[in-house]
């Protein structure tokens, strides 16, 4: 199909002797799953949203293509750090690429005068494509400055130490207050020491859920260089901040049960009528091979109770067990003369495993129409 304004973004600026974006990474830039609807990263990202401070300003449409200027430059990565070269990262040309996280927007967004916000967006970094790794995903970064004089004043922090001390307590009550919007029930949670080359100190954020322990976000206190290139000189030495950033795909994947990032990607309805409800639903499992149906139709047996649709089913289920994906009743008909009602049921044969042969199909639904006869009384059509 045509491009979007993204891809369109990006080809615009490739530069072919430098550009590693491969195809099915291009096709995703316009994606947004953050925003796609009831897909489940977007309902992660409502949860923190809902939980958000009313004041917080949420970014979510910047273009994930950022300059290597804002993506590394502005936060102090040093020019031979690894997240730089081309294995890691996306490079549209040489002095752009696909943001890597973020943490890309700091400075741009502080420029633009926000204090207190929350940007979510599509982020990218090389990597393998398999069950737990993907080179697409999501990340949400919340920033928050304050001035220090106010903060000194409204809180009564007699020194810098006391400041520090009540802008971490503050950074680490707003993300629990995150990540409790997200996880159901009693949180334990430890805080690591980390490293990033834009906050000191730096902290890493784990919880404990089903009895692991998972990282799931890095913060810290805004480096003063930062301050300095998103306010200018003297604005700066009159503000502090906290930063935090966290992965949203791996999140989505443990609170709905979701055994492999690639379904994220599925344009299958059947993953994503599950999530309709945007509660934190349990996802279940279905097949990758092709579905296969038969119909069978029959007269009932006149009287009241001789029969319901609830024995079909059961019948159904008595001789295809997960074979069968589905049954449904797709047409009831009354004979105008002999008033005989009439069920027709279309079986969905599927099997998890592998794609399952027309003959085997047709040996379950002729054992399937001998059963009906034989202990339901019904007569087939
Ligand atoms: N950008 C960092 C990452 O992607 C996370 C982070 C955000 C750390 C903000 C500190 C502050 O790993």
């Amino acid at each position: 199909g045509a491009a979007g304004p993204v891809a369109q973004e990006v080809l615009a600026a490739v530069d072919k002797s430098v550009c590693n974006i491969p195809d099915n990474v291009l096709a995703k830039v316009d994606a947004k799953l953050h925003n796609a609807g009831f897909h489940p990263i977007a309902t992660i990202k409502e949860r923190i949203v809902a939980a958000l401070p009313a004041e917080t300003v949420v970014v979510d449409a910047l273009s994930p293509v950022v300059s290597t200027a804002a993506n590394f430059d502005s936060l102090g990565f040093p020019a031979d750090h690894v997240s730089r070269s081309k294995s890691d990262t996306y490079y549209i040309n040489s002095e752009t690429v696909l943001r890597t996280h973020t943490s890309a927007h700091q400075v741009e967004l502080m420029r633009a005068g926000h204090r207190q916000y929350a940007v979510f967006g599509d982020v990218y970094r090389r990597d393998e494509i398999d069950a737990s790794h993907y080179p697409v995903f999501h990340q949400a970064e919340g920033v928050q400055l304050f001035d220090k004089e106010q903060l000194a004043a409204t809180h009564d922090l007699g020194s810098e130490a006391a400041i520090g001390a009540w802008l971490e307590a503050d950074l680490k009550g707003s993300l629990l207050k995150v990540v409790e919007s997200v996880f159901p029930g009693e949180l334990e949670v430890r805080w690591n020491e980390d490293y990033f080359p834009f906050t000191h100190p730096s902290w890493e954020l784990e919880v404990l859920y089903n009895d692991a322990w998972l990282e799931t976000l890095g913060c810290g206190i805004i480096h003063p260089d930062v301050l300095t290139r998103g306010l200018g000189a003297d604005a700066a030495k009159r503000s502090v901040g906290w930063a935090y950033g966290l992965g949203l795909d791996r999140l989505a994947m443990i609170l709905f049960n979701i055994p492999d990032v690639r379904l994220f990607w599925s344009t299958d309805e059947r993953f994503h009528n599950q999530f309709t409800s945007r509660e934190l639903v349990q996802f279940k499992p279905y097949s990758k091979y092709p579905p296969s149906y038969r119909d069978v139709s029959f007269w009932l047996p006149a009287g009241d109770g001789a029969y319901h649709v609830n024995d079909f089913y059961e019948l159904a289920r008595t001789i295809g067990g997960d074979l069968i994906e589905d049954v449904a009743l797709i047409d009831e008909f009354t004979h105008p003369k002999t008033g005989l009602v009439s069920h027709c049921f279309r079986i969905n044969y599927r099997s998890h495993d592998e794609t399952l042969t027309n003959e085997f199909v047709d040996s379950l639904q002729h054992k399937l129409r001998i059963a009906v006869v034989a202990d339901l009384g019904v007569e087939l059509r």
